[in-house]
């Protein structure tokens, strides 16, 4: 569904990502996990079309995505949940999530918000308050909620568990896991690596804009070099 080959990006004439490989195949829940900095967010970047590549290649449905704009990768299924939310915040929940429907029928929106509404139950409940009052986690939910809203097949997370407690983050993640169930591929991005790859089908270590090692998530999580040097057991 995704392949990265050599993929090298970065800003302005810096190179941040180094001839970085990745597969995420249909219905594939995969983890893209390494340290503050390791060039996570850059690599969704520049598979969501918000950074050109510098070279390489990143095909989605076998279709080479370069020179296609974000909005229009987004019709076509592939959708990102930003680092920062980007929500709106003066609007309400639901408001918000309508935002993130801009690509579907009236019937398909509706649709949409009821899965949305049973996914994250909290904001059916809150479908009226203003987005700026929730918190961290409660605002996660929604961005995800609202990528869900364009119908998508791929979807990129950046670190949904972030400012999470141990137990919301599981909540969070159990939430990503139940959206691949539904039959959406995920590449989820954490620096939690632990919990990552412990939901994870496949998994890739990054570290200095180069992949490192990859494999199976449980794999990863008993490898001994993984455990020392990235999850600090
Ligand atoms: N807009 C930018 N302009 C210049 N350099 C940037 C920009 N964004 C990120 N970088 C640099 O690119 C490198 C990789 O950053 P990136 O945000 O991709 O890492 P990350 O793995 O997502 O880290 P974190 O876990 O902290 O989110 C860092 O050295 C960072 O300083
Ligand atoms: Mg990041």
């Amino acid at each position: 569904m995704l392949t990265l080959e050599k993929l090298c990006a970065g800003y302005g004439r810096m190179r941040i990502l180094h001839e970085v490989d990745l597969h995420v195949g249909a219905g594939e829940l995969v983890a893209l996990v390494g340290a503050n900095g390791a060039g996570k967010t850059t690599t969704l970047r520049g598979i969501c079309g918000q950074l050109a590549p510098q070279s390489g290649r990143i095909t989605f449905d076998g279709a080479d995505t370069a020179g296609r704009r974000p909005d229009v990768l987004v019709r076509d299924g592939l959708v990102h949940v930003p680092e920062d939310r980007a929500l709106f915040g003066t609007l309400t929940v639901e408001e918000n999530l309508r935002m993130g429907a801009w690509t579907a029928s009236a019937d398909a929106a509706r649709t949409r918000l009821e899965q949305v509404y049973e996914l994250f139950p909290i904001l059916a409940e809150r479908r009226d308050q203003v987005a700026q009052t929730f918190s961290g986690g409660q605002q996660q939910m929604l961005a995800i909620g609202r990528a869900l809203m364009a119908g998508p097949r791929l979807l990129l997370l950046d670190e949904p568990s972030t400012g999470l407690s141990p137990k919301l983050t599981w909540t969070m993640l159990d939430a990503v896991r139940e959206i691949r169930d539904t039959g959406v591929s995920v590449l989820l991005v954490e620096q939690n690596a632990k919990q990552a790859l412990a939901i994870a089908d496949r998994a890739y270590v990054m570290e200095s804009g180069s992949v490192v090692l990859s494999g199976g998530g449980a794999e990863l999580a008993d490898d001994e070099r993984v455990r020392k040097a990235y999850l600090g057991l």
